[in-house]
């Protein structure tokens, strides 16, 4: 399927929506908007920015300065849900003393049917609520508010997308450009494929001609984003894979790395492997997450792969390629682990020496499968073992970044550095911190740094 692109300008509703909002706010609308959970949800954000912008609202960071609040929300642990409804909670005053401020819910959260009745009963001060395939629909939705429609909502499937020029980026030199939306995988634990629908690819030249347009605008870096990137071009008609995308965009001009996530290691194919490694603009780092090492546990959580094979991958990489950087998602007490299970979980950790974790405990998320499992685990349990995971984690970190100490780096310039004055940070192409001292003016740009001393989370050096 082709996803068609949708001219939000255009669109006879938006130009209703303009007068509104002019008419509503003397002095300029502003919008505040909040991202939560991971980098299509922040992708999605700079989308609805561009939406608003096109309808006549610039940006506040201060919510009590908007006269529009938008809450972009996660869903993938109960515990992101309550932070959301946490700071609608906070909001509630400020709605009550300023009547005219519109209140927005979007994002994956807002995509779960339960959403509406919770709203509807006990955060009636939401004024319009949509769901992740809807963000075409902000327009009408908010035409309806104005109108007078109490909750205006849509949480239907729909099929447009934005073009590149509607997007408010957050970087000037760090962009990130979704590949496909949704998630067919149904890993027993997570709630993504049910609020995010189905794997929609979008068309290649779509993609090629926005990275064309990034490279061109002298972005350093293009993330490109999916649930599980090795499917994409699956569900298009030219046959497209991944590895070949990968190949056209890295023939595109320009001085700049191109990363990618999340993939999934039951597609990551040799196919892949090849054209990670022989790509130069692709960075030499994958980050596969691998969830946890034991055979049984992947089992149960429908991974449809093996550590060994997860093994076999990382081997791969790493002979023809030394010091080939990889990074994982890992989860520690899925239901009922067991100890053995769960050393097999420490094991791979040793074996693999991941340069970087992201660790999550699991948390039960009703409407899953793995919610339904009863779980002997004791949260107490499950607590040790991350601590027990997170000390090895470091121990091996130390000892992996030792292997940049006298090497010289290229690294992407980020920030400055909570190091000290004078300090910036940036990444290399392993996807290492690296820091140096150096002008602010760097920040933006390639520089080459002299690693000579590291860490268990970065490495340091001198600007060469
Ligand atoms: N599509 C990506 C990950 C998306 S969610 C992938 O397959 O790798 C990001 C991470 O959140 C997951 O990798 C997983 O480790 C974690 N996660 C998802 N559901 C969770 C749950 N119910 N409890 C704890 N962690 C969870
Ligand atoms: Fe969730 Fe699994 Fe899909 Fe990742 S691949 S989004 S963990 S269902
Ligand atoms: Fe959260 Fe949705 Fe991303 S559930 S992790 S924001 S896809």
């Amino acid at each position: 399927m082709k996803i068609q692109a949708y001219d939000v300008k255009n669109s006879s509703e938006a130009q209703e929506v303009c007068k509104y909002v002019k008419m509503c706010s003397r002095n300029g609308a502003k919008a505040y908007v909040h991202s939560f959970g991971c980098q299509l949800n922040v992708s999605d954000g700079e989308k609805i920015k561009g939406i608003l912008s096109a309808l006549g609202f610039s940006f506040t960071e201060d919510y009590k300065k908007a006269d529009l609040i938008l809450l972009n929300t996660c869903a993938v642990r109960e515990s992101a849900e309550d932070t959301v409804y946490g700071t609608l909670g906070n909001m509630k005053k400020y709605k009550k003393d300023n009547p005219g401020v519109i209140i927005v819910l979007c994002g994956c959260m807002a995509s779960e049917p339960a959403t509406i009745e919770t709203v509807k009963n006990h955060y009636p001060f939401v004024d319009i609520l949509f769901g992740t395939s809807a963000l075409s629909q902000l327009p009408k939705l908010l035409l309806e508010h104005y109108e007078g429609k109490k909750l205006a909502y849509d949480m239907a499937e729909y099929k447009e997308e934005f073009g590149a020029d509607d997007q408010i980026r957050e970087s000037s030199f760090k962009a990130s450009v979704p590949i496909m939306f949704g998630c067919n995988n149904f890993c027993t634990y997570c709630i993504v494929p049910y609020v995010r629908g189905r794997e929609r690819s979008r068309s290649a030249e779509v993609i090629i001609k926005e990275v064309e347009e990034l490279a061109a605008k002298g972005y350093k870096e293009i993330m490109l984003l999916g649930q599980n990137v090795n499917s994409y071009g699956k569900d298009l008609p030219d046959g497209i894979t991944f590895a070949q995308l990968l190949r056209r965009l890295n023939e595109i001009e320009g001085d700049f790395w191109i990363r990618f996530m999340s993939s999934h290691p039951k597609d990551a194919g040799t196919d892949l492997l090849d054209a990670v490694l022989e790509c130069e603009k692709v960075e030499k780092h994958l980050h596969l997450p691998v969830q946890c090492g034991s055979n049984s546990v992947l089992r149960r959580m429908n991974r449809h792969y093996t550590a060994e094979k997860y093994l076999e991958i990382v081997d791969y990489l790493r002979e023809r390629h030394e010091g080939f950087a990889m990074s994982s998602d890992i989860m520690v007490g899925f239901p009922n682990e067991t100890e053995e299970e769960f050393e097999d979980t420490l094991k791979l950790v040793e074996n693999v020496k991941y340069d970087n974790i992201f660790t999550f405990i699991y948390s039960k998320r009703s409407g899953t499968k793995a919610a339904e499992m009863d779980d002997a685990v004791t949260d107490a349990e499950k607590r040790v073992r991350m601590e027990r995971l997170l000390k090895l984690q470091r121990e091996v970190a130390t000892e992996n970044y030792k292997r940049f100490i006298g090497r010289t780096v290229r690294v992407l310039v980020e920030g400055e550095s909570k190091q000290g004055a004078g300090w910036l940070f940036g990444k290399s192409s392993e996807y290492t911190i690296v820091e140096f001292k150096g002008d602010r003016s760097l920040i933006g740009t390639f520089a080459d740094v002299k690693i000579t001393d590291s860490k268990n989370w970065a490495v340091s050096g001198e600007l060469v």
